[in-house]
């Protein structure tokens, strides 16, 4: 294990050195000048190469002027130094092609109308209160858990990508988890729900606490300002972070609360909130695929981080989280409520948690989970009745957003 008190296996890199930073001075030129115009400049850049780490670079390197163009087969995903500010030639076109699609799925909470769940939700007879505190619990989780997701994104993951397109997709992504905790504030808000209670039930609720918490340590280890990928050790910390966030949190710790929410939708309940959820599910899938190419094309590159005991690693954070999942379906359900039963979501959760092994390529670890108690998921993900509601709202932006120059 790779202790943070260790030094680098090798120094970092020179323009990282405080000892190494272009002093500031009246007479001195620009330091991109001395780039580009001095011949000293060579020999120093030679120099530093020679005892680079293997880290990956990050895109705000000083620019090396006449340098060789890029080639496709320059690029890789982790500990790539070529230059990360140059989107094309594409190499990983299922990560362009996810940003495309992603773009095309756009949406905004505030274009879902709320009224039929407000007036539900006030009706002292319209829900019972089993379903009133699915509603509030999933709330409590969702409101804080996409927060979570975007900060490891912004402030662990993304650095580490070495990769234009993987990233075009990454920013894309943030946007969207942005989006999602605005579309949970927009239903707490138009419910009337107490927004302290909701916003702090992963600080107060142990079920929702104990996910938020599971997650937590492997985001913490990543944005540790001296860690740098570029070793075997560092690699694997980074890809145990993505199976963390990507196959876990956005790939099994979202799923009760989707099949929960969504039932209420199913059974003509909370409508607005049920629409709500369906367009972030769609969006988390393909978070999820996303992270799950990213993670397999690390496999590709590096094999050699990919042994029997990291494998054992990913299964066993697979399982923790899976039965974590489950005690929070008994948790928010004790009863059965809305044809579901908190049995149903332990078998539920194990044949995603079988899933999303053989996603990674590692063995199921629930022999004979293979049949899917919510077949309905699958359909609702589909989303083509909801196909006029995009063409009306591109319209609408089109107008409401022309530009005016008088
Ligand atoms: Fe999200
Ligand atoms: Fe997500």
């Amino acid at each position: 294990m790779l202790s943070w008190d260790d030094e680098p296996a090798t120094p970092a890199p020179t323009k990282a050195s405080p000892a190494a930073a272009p002093r500031a001075s009246a007479a001195a030129p620009h330091p991109a000048v001395v780039m580009a115009a001095s011949p000293s400049a060579a020999p120093q850049r030679a120099q530093a190469e020679s005892t680079k780490v293997e880290a990956g670079f990050t895109g705000l390197e000083n620019l090396d002027m006449g340098a060789r163009r890029i080639q496709v087969d320059d690029k890789k995903i982790i500990n790539c130094r070529a230059d990360l500010n140059q989107l094309v030639p594409f190499k990983y076109h299922w990560a362009w092609e996810k940003y495309l699609a992603a773009c095309n799925n756009h949406w905004m909470p505030q274009e879902v109308g709320m009224s039929a769940d407000i007036a539900l939700w006030n009706d002292p007879n319209g829900l019972t209160e089993d379903e009133r505190t699915i509603i509030k619990r999933s709330l409590g989780f969702f409101s804080t858990a996409d927060s979570l997701v975007a900060n490891n994104l912004v402030l662990a993951v993304y650095k580490h990508i070495t990769n234009p397109e993987c990233r075009q997709y990454i920013l894309r992504q943030a946007f969207e988890e942005a989006i999602h905790t605005h579309a949970y504030q927009y239903i707490i808000q138009s419910l009337g729900l107490d927004e302290a209670e909701v916003f702090n039930m992963y600080r107060e609720v142990p079920s929702i606490h104990d996910k938020a918490a599971w997650s937590l340590p492997y985001t913490q280890s990543l944005a540790d300002e001296s860690f740098h990928t570029g070793t075997p050790e560092a690699d694997q910390r980074l890809l145990r972070d993505m199976i963390a966030f990507y196959v876990v949190f956005e790939g099994i710790f979202f799923y009760v609360g989707f099949v929960q929410l969504l039932s209420f939708g199913r059974r003509n309940k909370m409508v607005g909130a049920s629409e709500q959820i369906q367009y972030i599910m769609r969006d988390e899938a393909m978070h999820m695929n996303f992270g799950i190419d990213v993670i397999n094309q690390i496999k590709i590159e590096n094999p050699h981080l990919w042994t029997a005991e990291f494998q054992k690693q990913a299964a066993d954070m697979i399982h923790e989280a899976t039965q974590l999942e489950i005690r929070y379906a008994h948790d928010t359900m004790p009863r059965g409520v809305l044809g579901l039963n908190a049995a149903m979501f332990t078998e539920y959760m194990q044949f995603i948690a079988n899933r999303r092994c053989q996603q990674i390529g590692i063995k199921a670890i629930y022999p004979g989970a293979d049949t899917n108690p919510f077949p309905w998921m699958s359909e609702v993900m589909d989303l083509k009745k909801e196909k006029n509601f995009f063409e009306t709202r591109v319209t609408e932006y089109q107008t409401g957003g022309a530009l005016s120059w008088d």
